[in-house]
């Protein structure tokens, strides 16, 4: 009796140590915010179409708003919108951002994003998906880089969004601040 309670006691006790050692192994991967893999600073131009607009306008509202609140609620934009490496709309582009937002609250602007972020230049080539909610009224936002192909394979991490200009209902510019904690 004693021998086997013993051997419970030295079971129990390899059985902590184990989860104990798997615990430590899962905080030694524990990422630091302010170290990312990469860094990168892109702006992004849009430009909404008012029935007028055609030859500026990047982007226009598929779906109209609803009838809920006074706040664009509903509303869904498709785009495929120049980012630039300046905040300059005529800048060269380095890449497009193509995806959509909608707005989705009835009490202020806030929209959710979903996009990918098309490099197809001699610099880079490949593609990096963002996705989430971008409170508007805040000074900055962080949304998910999901993933990424070609030259961001895997990528993941943060792009932290800062509205940098906005010009009634028909021009906004984002800075998007891209940090990257996995790159392969
Ligand atoms: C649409 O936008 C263009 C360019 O900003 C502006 O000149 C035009 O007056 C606008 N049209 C309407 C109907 O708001
Ligand atoms: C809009 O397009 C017209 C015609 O292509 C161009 O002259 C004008 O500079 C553009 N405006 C902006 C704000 O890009
Ligand atoms: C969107 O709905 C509003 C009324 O809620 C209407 O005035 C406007 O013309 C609609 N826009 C489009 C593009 O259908
Ligand atoms: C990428 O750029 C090359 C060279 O300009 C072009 O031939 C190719 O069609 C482009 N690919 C995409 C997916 O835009």
């Amino acid at each position: 009796m004693a021998k086997n309670m013993n051997e419970y006691t030295f079971l129990f006790i390899l059985s902590i140590l184990i989860i104990h050692s798997l615990s430590t192994f899962a905080h030694s991967k524990k990422l630091d915010e302010k170290k990312p893999c990469k860094r990168f600073v892109l702006y992004y131009h849009d430009i909404l179409f008012n029935g007028t607009n055609a030859a500026n306008a990047t982007s226009a509202a598929a779906v109209n708003h609803t009838q809920l609140g006074n706040f664009n609620h509903g509303m869904l934009v498709v785009f495929d919108d120049p980012i630039t490496k300046d905040p300059h709309l005529l800048s060269p582009p380095i890449a497009r951002a193509q995806g959509f937002y909608f707005y989705d609250m009835k009490t202020t602007y806030n929209a959710w994003f979903s996009y990918t972020l098309i490099f197809n230049s001699t610099e880079h080539k490949g593609t990096i998906n963002i996705m989430g909610a971008d409170m508007m009224m805040e000074e900055t936002r962080d949304l998910s880089v999901v993933g990424g192909t070609g030259d961001f394979f895997m990528a993941r991490g943060i792009a932290t969004f800062r509205t940098d200009t906005l010009q009634g209902d028909y021009y906004f510019r984002l800075e998007m601040d891209i940090k990257l904690y996995e790159c392969y």
